[in-house]
């Protein structure tokens, strides 16, 4: 899942009944994250208006090739240059000839015939029609030329009796899509078991109050996140409260003392671990059991912390050979020399290191500028990014260290 995310999706309608499922479809897309064009066949415009596509999709609906674009006057051809995936549904036996033989006589046969992106036809039609010996010609013609046919579905059509033509539904429409792209994206980390700690860790005084800090998590929400896409099985151990990504295992903790246990408990059996958690380094010495009143007669109240233990040098001390640690570093100053002493005493393969004096990025922030220390090796500046973008390229750059292709 999150193959879609940003991906162009180029969904053509064309005339048959189920093009009002069409719609359905287009949502379901935007929701996976994919950007997407709409075009349409005239005949599939009897069905369902334009409008109705253009407001889901918030892009114009391709309709006609005749009428110029104002600036564009080969619409055709940059629909079908944009084009990540074209997606033919619903495909009636009309337009499935037309893509065997190579037809080009509308905007939708023409965008469809000038598109190199992978190309996917959803059926939907009569169950005579679907049978027909010409339509099942085409369509196996259209398999060999690499079209995916996601196969119509068994059941009750419009017609009103039961048969196969039937459009197959929109969410299994966008699995097939998700699952090829899934098995067509380069991923280094499969079988690799990745461990991400985030968020800022949370140091109860008593029942109700606690020492915590800025860190909102987001980096490391973005690590695991990049990790599960490029492949791995990420486990994320946090103090944070953000949506838990798709597909990776969430082990909630609150305080340094729990994440400890966390990370103890997951560290022997993970390859690669990203210490991305604001750990507090102190603590209230004791946990007050009850809620601590005010007293009247005192204007303050004393803290005792204490250190707590440092997670990132504990595991720098255990790793096997064949483990990958990476830790974060926040500094305002002298930040290449503080950074190279810490890579060393911490123990870790790698360390990224936040610039906190710089104001264009911050705790809360989306976007980030980073520098990536690695032993016996010159220091690597990303460009300023955002936390998603900034993950991929730590992943990659650890792919890279540890020979993953
Ligand atoms: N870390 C940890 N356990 C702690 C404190 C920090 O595992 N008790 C980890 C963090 O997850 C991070 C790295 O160590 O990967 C940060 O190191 P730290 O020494 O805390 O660096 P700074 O936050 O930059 O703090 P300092 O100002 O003390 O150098």
């Amino acid at each position: 899942m999150g193959m879609l995310k940003d991906k162009h999706v180029t969904l053509y309608v064309t005339g048959s009944i189920a093009a009002y499922k069409s719609a359905l479809l287009t949502r379901l897309l935007i929701k996976a994250g994919a950007q997407v064009q709409v075009v349409m066949t005239a005949a599939a415009t009897d069905f369902v208006t334009p409008l109705t596509f253009q407001t889901l999709s918030k892009r114009p609906v391709l309709t006609d090739l005749f009428t110029a674009t104002e600036g564009d006057p080969i619409k055709h051809i940059t629909v079908a240059d944009w084009t990540d995936i074209a997606l033919v549904a619903p495909a009636t036996a009309n337009i499935l000839a037309k893509m065997a033989q190579g037809l080009a006589d509308d905007a939708a046969s023409s965008t469809l015939i000038a598109t190199a992106a992978p190309k996917f036809v959803a059926p939907a039609m009569n169950k005579n029609m679907w049978a027909n010996p010409a339509t099942q010609r085409n369509v196996q013609q259209l398999r060999a030329d690499g079209v995916l046919v996601i196969d119509p579905a068994e059941g009750f059509l419009a017609e009103g009796y039961s048969g196969s033509g039937r459009l197959a539904e929109p969410a299994t429409i966008v699995a097939a899509l998700e699952a090829y792209l899934q098995d067509h994206t380069p991923q280094p980390l499969r079988g690799k078991q990745v461990l991400v700690t985030a968020g800022g860790t949370r140091e109860a005084i008593d029942p109700v109050r606690y020492v915590g800090n800025k860190s909102s998590g987001k980096m490391g929400y973005a690590l695991a996140r990049a990790a599960r896409d490029l492949g791995a099985e990420v486990t994320l151990i946090s103090s944070a409260s953000l949506t838990t990504p798709h597909n990776v295992d969430l082990v909630p903790v609150v305080s340094a003392a729990e994440m400890e246990t966390a990370v103890n408990t997951y560290f022997g059996a993970s390859d690669i671990t990203l210490m991305a958690a604001a750990v507090a380094d102190f603590r209230p010495e004791a946990i007050v059991d009850h809620k601590i009143k005010k007293q009247d007669d005192t204007s303050t109240l004393d803290l005792h912390l204490v250190r707590t233990p440092d997670i990132l040098a504990g595991l720098g001390k255990q790793k096997r050979a064949d483990q990958f640690l990476l830790g974060f570093a926040a500094e305002t100053n002298d930040l290449l020399q503080n950074v190279q002493k810490k890579l060393v005493a911490k123990g870790a393969d790698m360390i990224v290191a936040n610039d906190v004096s710089d104001t264009a990025i911050g705790f809360n922030s989306d976007a980030n500028r980073v520098t990536l220390l690695k032993r016996d090796a010159e220091p690597e500046q990303l460009a300023m990014a955002s936390k998603d973008e900034i993950a991929r390229e730590i992943l990659l750059r650890v792919c890279q260290q540890l020979h993953l292709a």
